[in-house]
């Protein structure tokens, strides 16, 4: 396994790594890696010949209120953990690296950008856009795998690409959960014990809501009272919205999206099904 950490090494082990039209699958992560990003991984040895994963905590997707420095990052432990899990070149720059003096270029996405998320964090997937575009320009991805995990992030990805005309092609890989029904995150080993029992509850009244809005309940109903379950057992919910898939914008009928955040403690977690 190759770790590279200049644009120039990178762009030589690529090319050498896929000499003879063999193709690249990209993971882009921000380290701290857990199953669900292995499970990414995975995903991209099947898709490609050559797997390469960045590992790259983007200052840029981060607000000011959210401490940049409290990121869980763990090198030796993301190391290990891809060279066992069949990972060919891992792509590690550092912040001059990826923006170097005078850099001043963003990629702003409308759309699917708006709301949810980026109401929370405005300028957030605008930093998101803007490291996955250079991403996939450095590594020449053939292939990027993102988790359904982050929903919104996939759609505004999506957007880009097809904006963009970018020439890779995103793979979507489902959402993985631990065996309570919590979605793997990095962000779970700030919980504390007591939080983390109670985590699991967000899914499950999620999927109480779909099943009641399968079954023919009125939305706004079912997701006030699935709201009103979650601050009753002490969550702080930011938003319980079921929407268009692709778009973001409110559910029409047909195939939809619950999407969920809300804050236990200190954590904030994110959740979403599709109805
Ligand atoms: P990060 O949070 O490290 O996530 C990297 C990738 O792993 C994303 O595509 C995310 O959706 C996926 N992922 C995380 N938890 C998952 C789970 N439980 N199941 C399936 N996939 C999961 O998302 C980012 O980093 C950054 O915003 C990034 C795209 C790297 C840009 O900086």
């Amino acid at each position: 396994m190759l770790i590279l950490r200049d644009l120039q090494a990178l762009r030589r082990a690529r090319a050498e790594a896929c000499a003879g039209a063999r193709r690249l699958a990209l993971v882009p992560t921000m380290g701290a890696l857990h199953q669900g990003h292995l499970a990414l991984v995975a995903a991209a040895r099947a898709a490609a010949e050559t797997v390469a994963v960045s590992i790259f905590v983007n200052p840029l997707q981060f607000n000011p209120a959210e401490d940049l420095s409290r990121y869980p990052r763990d090198e030796e432990g993301d190391l290990a953990k891809l060279e066992s899990a069949g990972c060919d070149l891992v792509w590690m720059p550092d912040v001059p690296t990826m923006y170097p003096p005078g850099s001043a270029t963003r990629i702003e996405v409308a759309g699917p950008a708006q709301g949810y998320e980026g109401a929370v964090r405005p300028e957030h997937f605008r930093g998101v856009a803007t490291v996955c575009t250079k991403l996939f320009s450095q590594t020449q991805a053939d292939v990027a795998v993102f988790g359904e995990k982050d929903w919104q992030q996939l759609q505004v990805i999506n957007r880009v690409v097809a904006d963009l005309d970018l020439p890779v092609r995103i793979l979507p890989h489902p959402t993985v959960r631990e065996g309570d029904g919590l979605a793997c995150s990095s962000r779970n080993q700030l919980l504390g014990p007591a939080e983390r029992a109670l985590a699991p509850l967000l899914p499950r009244t999620m999927q109480v809501a779909l099943d009641a809005i399968r079954a023919g309940a009125a939305p706004a109903a079912e997701l006030a009272r699935a709201e009103a379950r979650l601050r009753g057992a002490g969550f702080a919910p930011d938003y319980l919205a079921l929407v268009e898939p692709a778009t973001l914008t409110p559910w029409q009928g047909g195939p939809g999206r619950l999407l969920a955040a809300a804050r236990l403690g200190a954590v904030r977690l994110l959740d979403n099904m599709a109805l």
